[in-house]
């Protein structure tokens, strides 16, 4: 499996998921520009990504506003020289129940989450479609299918995201781009650190691999869907989570 002389973006690409996924397209020859609305992250893993002889840019994006995404798409794609795969791993948390959840919290869920990856596809579109290739791939979550006590929001978002990248893939399609949907299972991250030891361990045990998964487990699957060996694939979901829905 190569990415030779693919060019890619990464939201999100300053930690956690997206770190692993911009340095695992990197170490398959990919150059990669990582996205983040934490420069410093995206820095550090454009360092990392140079330090091992590749070849990586560092950008500060908030997805969520539109105007911002075509310009940094647009300044990604000239030091790139293209795009040829997107990712869009950006997303963030506010959770609460329903009776509980500001209307605030709400909108900023679904901006960041699902309005952030319409912004950064409309603004890699056209060029994937002139040059008639192209990767997307929109981290979603299995939270997108089976929903989640306290995760309106987040649930909505993720399973918006879904009808998303089944939209991209047949408008995309004939163009030769592929649209596709990754969906995580818990995979250990700063956004599922705060959970207890024993909150671990009741989901481990309800997982049928027994473990939460890696940043580098889902990196693997972005990659596989990103390269030419995933060509055939396109409008799916793909989940990865040890075995927890299906
Ligand atoms: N960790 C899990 O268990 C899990 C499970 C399913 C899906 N996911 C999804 O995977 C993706 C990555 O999650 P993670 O666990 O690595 O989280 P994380 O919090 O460690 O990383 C999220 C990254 O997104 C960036 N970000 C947040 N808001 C942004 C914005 N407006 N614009 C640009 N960048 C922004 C953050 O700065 C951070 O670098 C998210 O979309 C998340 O919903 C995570």
């Amino acid at each position: 499996m190569t990415l030779e002389g693919r060019k890619a973006v990464v939201t999100g690409g300053g930690q956690g998921i997206g770190k692993a996924i911009a340095l695992k397209l990197a170490s398959l020859g990919a150059a990669v520009a990582a996205v983040d609305i934490n420069k410093k992250g995206a820095k550090e893993v454009a360092h990392e990504i140079a330090e091992s002889g590749g070849a990586a840019f560092a950008y500060r994006l908030d997805v969520s506003d539109a105007e911002e995404a075509t310009e940094v798409m647009k300044s990604a794609a000239e030091d790139l020289g293209g795009i040829d795969v997107l990712v869009n791993n950006a997303g963030v948390t506010r959770d609460n129940l329903i009776i509980r959840m500001s209307p605030a919290d709400w909108d900023h869920v679904l901006q960041v989450n699902l309005t952030g990856a319409f912004n950064c596809i409309r603004a890699v579109a056209r060029g994937m479609m002139s040059q008639r290739y192209g990767r997307i791939v929109n981290i979603s979550s299995i939270i997108g299918q089976v929903g989640n006590i306290g995760q309106a929001n987040y649930a909505a978002s993720k399973a918006g995201l879904i009808a998303l990248t089944k939209t991209v893939a047949r408008e995309l399609g004939p163009r030769g781009i592929t649209a596709n949907a990754v969906a995580p299972g818990f995979i250990e991250t700063a956004m599922t650190e705060s959970l207890s030891e024993k909150v671990k361990e009741e989901f481990a045990a309800k997982i049928l691999l027994r473990r939460l998964g890696t940043p580098e487990d889902v990196a693997n699957l972005v990659a596989f869907l990103a390269s030419d060996e995933g060509n055939y694939i396109t409008g799916q979901t793909i989940n990865i989570d040890g075995g927890m829905v299906w």
